[in-house]
């Protein structure tokens, strides 16, 4: 019998990608093994994701974390010492509870979720098994597809672009190994295009090139010539995914995009992606609308029907907005960002329903990282089917292509 009573649960603060702080927990078993997890953060975030606790005052611009790391290591600790870590559910209820508020202001979702993720990487070592399958058994088979972000925008970048991410989907590939060469090969040939025409290199926040361009449709011309001069058929190799977020463009009524100043109803906003699907192979559009507009979202989805339409800070990874989604075919698929839920049990759930319900589901990062990599994990157990997790550049992005290229080699 191996003795999974939880010893020991500390937290601290360590920085992200962009050199904000965030959380890190180690959980230490009664059998000595260990699990450690670190939070990631977005700068898109949606307006009902669970509360992300940081300190304000002078300090790290008012973004230090230590009241979240104090609670860990104070209240959280002393809830969980002597727990079984695998009783995963009772581990999450336990903190919920003593958060005791609607979306875990009290304590924090980054303290939480970074408990609940160290305890099950510490369960897992305690069985010897890697996280991937002590989350999903025998039945995690399904490497996910990547949606890679090589060209950035909104607020993940100092450019002009007001989409946020112009993602490629490798769909041709045949195994993750042949994924991350046609994505690698593509982001290479995007790179020397930009060189060539005399534009920026520099990435933005998900490591995707951020150049200023004259239009959306620019960008997708680009990605179209750099997954030809790759070698690639676009739309039959390599298709276009976009995230819009596009949140961070509404307005009281309507939409007004805040680099190019351009306004736009719903209505129009639709017909406008209309026409982009019309002109390009994309397959793929998250937050096309804000996550108020829930008429918006339905109609785009009847109306791009073929497309897939994400619910990211429409869903916001909570069972509750997904399931009132669903009733009102809001959209087809959804992104899962653990640290929107707050906890790994609510987060598997949301993945549930979504599954039970037919959408398609994506596990996704955040725009500040670490080199955390339970999303690969995640994404393997659950038969995600698609992750998204930035360009194959900068380490805390490809830390987690790395992971699914290790998974990958262990499944054969
Ligand atoms: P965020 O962006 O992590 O800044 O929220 C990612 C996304 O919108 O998908
Ligand atoms: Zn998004």
């Amino acid at each position: 019998m191996i003795e999974t009573l939880i010893a020991e649960v500390r937290a601290r603060q360590i920085f992200d990608s962009r050199g904000i702080p965030t959380v890190s927990a180690d959980v230490e078993l009664a059998c000595g093994a260990k699990g450690t997890a670190a939070v990631p953060s977005g700068a898109s975030t949606g307006k009902y994701e669970a509360h992300e606790l940081r300190d304000s005052g002078d300090q790290f611009g008012g973004k230090g974390v230590l009241k979240a790391v104090a609670n860990v290591n104070g209240e959280i600790a002393e809830a969980l010492r002597g727990k079984r870590a695998e009783r995963q559910r009772e581990i999450d209820s336990i903190m919920i509870a003593l958060d005791g508020s609607e979306n875990k202001s009290h304590l924090g979702a980054n303290a939480i979720l970074a408990v609940s993720l160290a305890c099950a990487k510490a369960a897992a070592n305690a069985y010897g098994v890697p996280l991937y399958r002590y989350l999903g058994g025998i039945n995690g088979t399904v490497m996910p597809m990547p949606m890679m972000n090589i060209l950035n925008g909104g607020a993940h970048a100092s450019n002009n672009m007001d989409i946020q991410e112009f993602m490629i989907v490798p769909k041709g590939a045949r195994s993750f190994f042949e994924t991350m060469s046609i994505g690698t090969s593509v982001y290479a040939s995007l790179s020397k295009l930009l060189r060539d025409r005399r534009l920026p290199t520099a990435v933005g926040d998900e490591g995707g090139f951020a150049p200023d361009l004259s239009s959306d449709e620019e960008a997708l011309e680009l990605l179209c010539d750099a997954i030809a001069a790759a070698g690639y058929r676009p739309g039959t190799d390599v298709s276009i995914a976009l995230d819009a977020a596009a949140s961070e463009w509404a307005q009281v009524d309507g939409y007004r995009m805040p680099k190019s100043g351009r306004g736009f109803s719903s209505a129009q906003l639709i017909e406008y992606y209309e026409k982009l699907v019309s002109s390009y192979p994309i397959i793929s559009i998250e937050d096309p609308l804000g996550e108020e507009d829930l008429e918006g979202f339905t109609e785009i989805t009847k109306r791009l029907s073929g497309i897939q339409i994400v619910g990211d800070d429409l869903f916001v990874t909570n069972c509750a907005r997904l399931m009132n989604g669903i009733s009102q075919k809001s959209a087809n698929a959804i992104l899962i960002k653990p640290n929107q839920a707050g906890t790994l049990t609510e987060t598997l759930d949301t993945i549930r329903l979504a599954q039970r319900s037919g959408y398609g589901v994506i596990v996704s990062h955040r725009s500040g990282e670490t080199e955390d990599t339970t999303i690969a994990d995640l994404a393997v157990a659950v038969n995600a089917g698609q992750i998204k997790t930035g360009a194959p550049a900068r380490s805390e992005r490809v830390a987690k292509y790395n992971r699914l290229l290790k998974i990958e080699e262990e499944m054969k």
